[in-house]
C-alpha cells in the first residue's frame, strides 16, 4: 500500500499528501511517553509515526482477540488493513533508495494488508481460530519487512 499502481499514483498525488494521519496522531496523542518532537514529524508523514500507530493498533488487536471481542477485533484489523501512509516525500525518499527491491517493499505491506482484510472477515463470522492464522501471517509481514529493509530505511529516513 505505500506505492499504488503508476495510474492511481498520479491522480492521488494531491489526495495521499494530505493523506489522513488522524490514527497515527491520535494513538500518539494518548500515549505520553512519545515525546512531542515526533508529533511535530507527523505533520511531514514520518514513517515512524505510521508504525507506531500499527503497533498501538496491533496491541489492541490482540486484546480483542484475547477477549473474543469480535467487533472490536474487527475495527482493528479494519485501521491496519487501511493504516495512514506516509508523505509522498517520504514515500519517494524509499522509492530511490530500494529501487527494485521496492516491490518486495511492498508485497510485505500487501501481506499486512491482505491479512488484515481477513481477520475482518473472520471477524464477522466469529471465527476465532481463522482470526488467529490470520494474525500469525499479518504479524509475520510485519517482522519479514523489518528484518529485511528496517534498518536500511531507518537509516535513510534520519
Ligand atoms: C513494508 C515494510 C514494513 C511493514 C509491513 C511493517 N513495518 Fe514497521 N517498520 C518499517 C520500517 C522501514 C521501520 C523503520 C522506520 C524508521 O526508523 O523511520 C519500521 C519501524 C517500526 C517500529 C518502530 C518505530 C519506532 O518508534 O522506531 C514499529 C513499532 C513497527 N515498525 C511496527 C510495525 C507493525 C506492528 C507492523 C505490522 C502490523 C509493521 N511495523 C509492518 C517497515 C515496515
Amino acid at each position: 500500500m505505500f506505492i499504488k499502481k503508476k495510474r492511481l499514483l498520479a491522480t492521488s498525488l494531491v489526495i495521499l499528501t494530505t493523506a489522513n494521519f488522524s490514527m497515527a496522531n491520535d494513538a500518539v496523542s494518548s500515549d505520553a511517553v512519545i515525546a512531542d518532537t515526533v508529533k511535530e514529524k507527523a505533520a511531514e508523514g514520518s514513517l515512524k509515526l505510521v508504525m507506531r500507530g500499527l503497533l498501538k493498533d496491533t496491541q489492541q488487536l490482540t486484546a480483542a482477540m484475547l477477549n473474543e471481542d469480535f467487533t472490536l477485533i474487527a475495527a482493528k484489523a479494519k485501521i491496519i488493513a487501511d493504516h495512514p501512509k506516509p508523505s509522498m516525500a517520504t514515500r519517494k525518499k524509499i522509492m530511490k533508495t530500494l529501487g527494485a527491491d521496492m516491490a518486495k517493499f511492498k508485497a510485505n505491506d500487501d501481506v499486512v494488508h491482505n491479512a488484515a482484510v481477513e481477520i475482518v472477515t473472520n471477524a464477522e463470522q466469529k471465527n476465532i481460530n481463522g482470526v488467529g492464522e490470520n494474525f500469525k501471517k499479518m504479524i509475520g509481514g510485519c517482522l519479514s519487512c523489518h528484518s529485511t529493509f528496517k534498518n536500511r530505511v531507518s537509516e535513510i529516513l534520519k
